[in-house]
């Protein structure tokens, strides 16, 4: 499956990022917990080279526990720190704050041996489009916080929000684009919907997403549309519409809407909470 990608204004996005980067202490990175590495930009390290580092797994919610758990373990290893999160819910929030003080803590200690007090830790969201960073920001900052108004050195409107004491956010996030060269990681990312449906071609995903789902994790299929899984995945897409009385106006199996249909129903966690890739694939290569 070949996949198109957002035209132009990437640049200016990175440049963007490159001169607000300049001005924090802390990158907070989104990723999207069911594909925590397709949905990363591994440009960021580069960006944020010399900055503390928090990776928040989000849409958790959706994601497979155990994957989560070995994912995070996985990026700890590599130094992050690491939280798994629901952006949507505002359970969590405080341990994230918590997580903050600690990667910051160094920073801390070292503006206290000079004497200097309350300066506070300066923190910015980034990721790719569509990952939850407006939500994570409302859920965190809350319409409690008060902006702290402009700053020299800040573009004209950015605005910090203090969110305690000790930590101010940016409100703007910075986006960042998938990278895009591994047909698999284009599948991935345009099976969570972070590619513009109409570009895609809905029944292929479907038999992907099958493909996956039959090998991956046995029996959902089964247990949701009454599908027999030994079958190919055509055959099972068929076995969908049937089961979902998807049909043309003229009586037949109306297979594009079953394939719709499955892909809606994968995004929004209602097949079940599935993880797309794993850390031990990457170990292996
Ligand atoms: P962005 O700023 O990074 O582009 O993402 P944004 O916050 O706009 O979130 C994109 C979509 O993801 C939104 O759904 C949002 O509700 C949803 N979302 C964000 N965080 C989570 C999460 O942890 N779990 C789940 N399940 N969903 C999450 P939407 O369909 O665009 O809007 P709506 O459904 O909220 O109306």
């Amino acid at each position: 499956m070949n996949f198109q990608w957002y035209p132009g204004h990437m640049t200016k996005a990175k440049r963007q990022m490159q001169e607000d980067i300049k001005l924090i202490d802390l990158v907070i990175e989104l990723v999207d917990a069911r594909i925590p590495l397709s949905s990363r930009n591994p440009d960021i390290d580069e960006l944020g080279k010399n900055k503390y580092r928090l990776i928040l797994m989000n849409k958790a919610d959706l994601a497979d526990r155990k994957a989560t758990e070995q994912w995070s373990a996985f990026f700890k290893k590599k130094g992050y720190y690491v939280v798994s999160l629901d952006a949507r819910s505002k359970n969590g929030m405080k341990s994230i704050a918590d997580i903050i003080m600690e990667a910051c803590k160094e920073k801390m200690e070292r503006d206290r041996k000079r004497g200097i007090k309350n300066r506070p830790v300066r923190a910015m969201v980034v990721g790719i489009p569509n990952v939850g960073k407006s939500t994570f920001i409302n859920s965190y900052a809350g319409k409690a916080c008060a902006k702290t108004g402009n700053k020299p050195g800040v573009t004209k409107g950015k605005q910090w929000i203090r969110l305690s004491k000790s930590v101010e956010l940016l409100d703007t996030p910075g986006i960042l684009w998938p990278k895009f060269e591994d047909q698999k990681v284009g599948l991935r990312l345009a099976l969570i919907g972070s590619i513009r449906d109409e570009i895609l071609n809905t029944d292929e995903l479907a038999v992907e997403l099958i493909r996956f789902l039959k090998t991956q994790y046995p029996g959902i299929l089964t247990e949701r549309y009454e599908v027999e899984e030994t079958q190919k995945e055509t055959e099972l897409l068929c076995g969908i519409a049937e089961n979902r009385k998807c049909i043309t106006k003229g009586g037949e199996l109306d297979y594009s809407k079953a394939a719709a249909l499955l892909i809606d129903e994968f995004r929004s966690g209602k097949l079940g909470k599935v993880t797309l890739e794993w850390p031990k694939e990457q170990e292996n290569g």
